[in-house]
């Protein structure tokens, strides 16, 4: 069984007269393991499609089955215990509360979380030295640099042990260095904590380091 199969996912947008096909009849299948990347053009339908995925919007049509589970006809209970669960979102911007700690940030989602808070702050702390930043625990989000800052944001995704990480643009506004290191991080987390990886990205080099990398177009998936 896989780990993740999406199956004829369709999204439309209708507003006022004009109707948007953002995701149009996309089938995929994500094993245990993957690191995708998906790169496109801005508006070709990449964070409608990860949306869906992450159960944060519904499709027009089509399933997203995990575990056999078609995600999408979820009551929101079920949902928001399958966000928990499953998946690690991270976003383009780090969003990290300024008046908690690194560390604080971290055990956030681990709060709402169905994994028990016991152990939380050890495993904070292992996060925390995994994308490298040991020495920052107590260093507030002012403190840190922006790449420092996505790395805590890294660390807070992954806290509930999800099996897929989904990251939209993370990586956007940082320089190419800097960037560089995220990907790092990420192929690291992909090995050795065999976490499935879906990334978008504008930057076609740091998409050749993930394992597969596909285009979007016009709400299209097609493998480059
Ligand atoms: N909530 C929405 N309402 C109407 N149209 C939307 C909405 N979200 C996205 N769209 C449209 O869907 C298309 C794909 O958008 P999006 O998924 O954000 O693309 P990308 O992430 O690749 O830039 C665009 O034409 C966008 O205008
Ligand atoms: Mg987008």
């Amino acid at each position: 069984m896989s780990l993740l199969e999406i199956k004829k996912l369709t999204k439309s947008f209708t507003v006022g007269d004009t109707s948007t096909t953002a995701v149009d009849n996309i089938s995929l299948i994500v094993e245990k393991g993957d690191f995708l990347s998906i790169v496109g053009h801005s508006g070709s339908g990449k964070t409608t499609f990860v949306s869906i995925i992450g159960g944060i919007l519904k499709p027009t049509s089509g399933e997203v089955l995990i575990d056999n589970t078609d995600i999408c006809s979820l009551n929101d209970d079920l949902l928001s215990e399958y966000r928990n669960i499953k998946i690690g979102f991270m976003f383009q911007f780090a969003s990290l509360l300024p008046m908690l700690t690194a560390k604080e940030n971290i055990l956030l989602p681990g709060i709402f979380g169905s994994n028990s808070h016991r152990n939380g702050e050890d495993k904070a702390i292992e996060y925390l030295n995994i994308v490298g930043l040991h020495d920052k625990v107590n260093s507030y989000p002012s403190q840190l640099s922006g790449g420092q800052q996505r790395r805590v944001a890294i660390a807070r995704a992954l806290i509930n042990n999800p099996d897929i990480l989904l990251a939209d643009e993370p990586t956007g506004d940082l320089d190419e260095e800097t960037e560089k290191d995220i990907m790092d991080i990420f192929t690291k987390i992909n090995t050795e904590k065999k976490v499935s990886i879906i990334l978008i990205t504008h930057n076609t080099d740091l998409a050749k380091m993930s394992k597969k990398m596909l285009r979007m177009s016009h709400g299209k998936l097609e493998e480059v």
